[in-house]
């Protein structure tokens, strides 16, 4: 077994993922990434986490499919021997954004498939090993993470099934922070609110507009340092008496004001 922790995270090709691995490569975590990003593409950025001396294994699959999670799995227990972190942050956006009167059942199984049901088998498989671990061996103590999002909470009709997605993810928080508590295993949930990323890249002028007239307390975009400095904070250990815990990493969005 590596002597050092290892934390596995999904979509962290790029984005928001890629900073979280990014940073938890340099709080001296082994990185495991599954995403379907080809290896080539994402061959840049898994150098430049390589760079902060951390070892990266980089799985091409997909989240949604039974044998490459559980493929993945193998693979990062056969190279490291244990999982101290999961974060799930692998997700998309619908591919067109349709009125919620007009969602069709496609866009609907396509974001679920992935955002939804890939999250919850994938948390089970990890939650799992995870048991295993800590049944054996009583000084490690592994984390889930949770990247949902402030549609866990907003209405945005436009990408409906975006956000059901989304508030299915913030009760696979409580569920598995429920069930995963007798093990002294934490689960928390992030929510991150408008991060300029890919996902984000085609309704920036959109968003511009609404961050320049004042919709964000903290008035700018979030960055993917943003949340991976709270997932830094979360794998800390600082918060041990805590579980199921939701963090806004939203600029205060999520703040009602008069
Ligand atoms: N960008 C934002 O404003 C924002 C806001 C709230 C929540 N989020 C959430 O943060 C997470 C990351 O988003 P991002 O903005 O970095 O998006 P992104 O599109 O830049 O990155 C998503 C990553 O997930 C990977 N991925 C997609 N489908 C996959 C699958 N089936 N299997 C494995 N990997 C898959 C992609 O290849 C990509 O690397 C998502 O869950 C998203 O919903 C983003």
């Amino acid at each position: 077994m590596l002597d050092k922790k290892v934390a596995v995270i999904t979509g962290a090709a790029r984005g928001i993922g890629f900073g979280i691995a990014s940073q938890l490569a340099k709080d001296g975590f082994a990185i495991a990434i599954l995403d379907v990003i080809a290896p080539k593409q994402a061959a840049e950025n898994m150098d430049s986490i390589r760079s902060t001396g951390q070892p990266v294994l980089y799985f091409n699959g997909d989240l949604t499919n039974k044998k490459d999670r559980s493929d993945f799995l193998n693979k990062v227990l056969d190279t490291y021997g244990r999982i101290d972190c999961l974060v799930n942050n692998a997700g998309v956006a619908p591919k067109v954004r349709t009125d919620v009167l007009e969602t069709t059942e496609e866009s609907f199984d396509f974001v679920m498939d992935i955002n939804l049901k890939g999250t919850f088998f994938m948390t089970q498989a990890v939650a799992n090993i995870m048991i295993k671990q800590v049944t054996e061996n009583a000084d490690i103590r592994p984390l889930i993470i949770n990247i949902a999002s402030m549609s866990s909470y907003t209405s945005s009709t436009s990408r409906g099934e975006y956000c059901i997605s989304k508030a299915g993810i913030s009760m696979i928080t409580k569920l598995f922070a429920d069930r995963l508590s007798e093990y002294g295993i934490n689960v928390y949930e992030i929510r991150p609110g408008i991060i300029f990323t890919d996902m984000t890249k085609t309704v920036k002028e959109k968003y511009d507009k609404l961050i320049g007239e004042g919709l964000i307390p903290i008035n700018r975009w979030g960055y993917p340092q943003d949340i991976a400095n709270a997932v830094s904070v979360f794998c800390s250990g600082k918060l041990g008496y805590s579980t199921g815990e939701v963090i806004n990493i939203d600029g205060g969005f999520h703040l009602r004001r008069l």
